[in-house]
């Protein structure tokens, strides 16, 4: 029940500290610097031979998978490829006996996800589910895989689910990570890093005050635009379908350094930009194209890494996230996103938990 909360969203965006914690419950091995993922029925020595990883899924999913190929190529450096769900049924992806595919989906339904499990399968492809429904169809059919163990996700946009999606990928890039060339003492220091995430969500849901009175002064905005750099980038996606879905404020997400190559145009005094710009080695080139923004008379609005307030000089709508290394960002980043999303549709008296046209799970091509 939602409780407390007026809406379902409000509930589960809330409930991520926990969501994460059981995410990552039993999973992480402070011994080997490891984390344990038993459910992928996979020897040591199978996922050594592993040497391309595809990702595919739809929607929010597909959004952390893209997180998922950042965060697997740089903590394992082994070569990961995002195919969105609908597009890899009807393309024939080159991969063999060392491929190995994982489709992410909450419902564990979605047919076009389904789908491209069941055609990666008639290949030969090794195919792993990271789903939330416990006994769904990928759930079952999959060659093994792993429960995100977000509980169930009533409102129609993917909140917790994201998160505990990316925290998985984030496992298997330890996981794969750790067979190559991470030690274990950068196992046991991504561990401790991953611990903290929780009560770091936490302090980020004690402003929604702020991050409400910034979507009730953008609510009558024309259109949206989300911008990030690096793994922020799916999370400029993520924001901006958020934003589309239940506000239907036309919004959409680039890599940041896109702008100069045909986004500006659009850069206008009712067009405000949501930078995704945290305290990372790209800090630099965000805040330029910061500037390039408000240099066109665009209002900017910037979620970025507690101590970083030379961004209130450039703006008076700045959001703070914890400190964290920049592969766990978008666990973080993400949050105040959603607030954005959710406390703009409200403002806008929006049906938030049941947008028009859509349905929690598309069992339809
Ligand atoms: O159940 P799934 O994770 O497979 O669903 C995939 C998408 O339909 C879903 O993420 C959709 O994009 C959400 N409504 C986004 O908030």
């Amino acid at each position: 029940e939602k409780g407390a909360f007026p809406h379902y969203m409000l509930k589960e965006i809330f409930e991520q500290p926990n969501s994460l914690r059981n995410a990552m419950r039993g999973r992480l091995s402070r011994d080997d610097g490891t984390a344990i993922l038993g459910g992928l029925n996979m020897t040591p020595q199978e996922l050594r031979g592993v040497d391309r990883i595809i990702l595919s899924g739809c929607g929010t999913a597909f959004h952390a998978a893209m997180v998922g190929e950042y965060v697997i190529e740089t903590l394992a450096r082994v070569p990961t490829e995002v195919e969105i769900a609908s597009e890899f049924r009807y393309r024939n992806v080159p991969a063999d006996k060392n491929t190995l595919q994982f489709v992410l989906s909450q419902s564990g339904e979605t047919i076009d996800t389904l789908a491209a499990m069941r055609e990666a399968r008639r290949k030969g492809i090794k195919c792993l589910g990271i789903v939330n429904s416990v006994g769904s169809t990928i759930a079952r059919e999959s060659d093994g895989g792993c429960y995100i163990h977000a509980g169930p996700e009533i409102g129609v946009a993917a909140t917790k689910t994201f998160t505990s999606q990316v925290m998985i990928m984030t496992l298997l890039g330890m996981l794969f990570g750790r067979i190559h060339h991470l030690s274990s003492a950068d196992g046991m220091e991504m561990i401790d890093e991953l611990e903290a995430i929780p009560d770091k969500i936490a302090s980020i849901l004690t402003q929604t005050d702020r991050i409400k009175a910034i979507a009730e002064k953008h609510a009558n905005a024309e259109g949206m635009l989300f911008m990030g750099r690096q793994a922020n980038y799916p999370v400029a996606m993520e924001g901006a379908l958020k934003m589309k879905e239940i506000s239907y404020i036309y919004a959409s997400g680039h890599p940041s350094a896109e702008l100069k190559h045909g986004v500006i145009a659009l850069v206008k005094p009712d067009m405000p930009s949501v930078f995704i710009a945290p305290d990372d080695a790209v800090f630099d080139k965000n805040v330029s194209n910061i500037e390039e923004v408000l240099a066109r008379k665009g209002p900017v609005i910037c979620v970025t890494t507690e101590g970083r307030t030379e961004l209130e000089r450039l703006t008076d709508d700045v959001i703070y996230v914890p400190d964290c290394p920049s592969y766990l960002s978008p666990l973080l980043t993400v949050i105040p996103l959603q607030l954005l999303s959710y406390y703009t549709a409200v403002a806008r008296g929006c049906d938030v938990d049941k947008p028009r046209n859509l349905a929690k799970s598309v069992t339809v091509e």
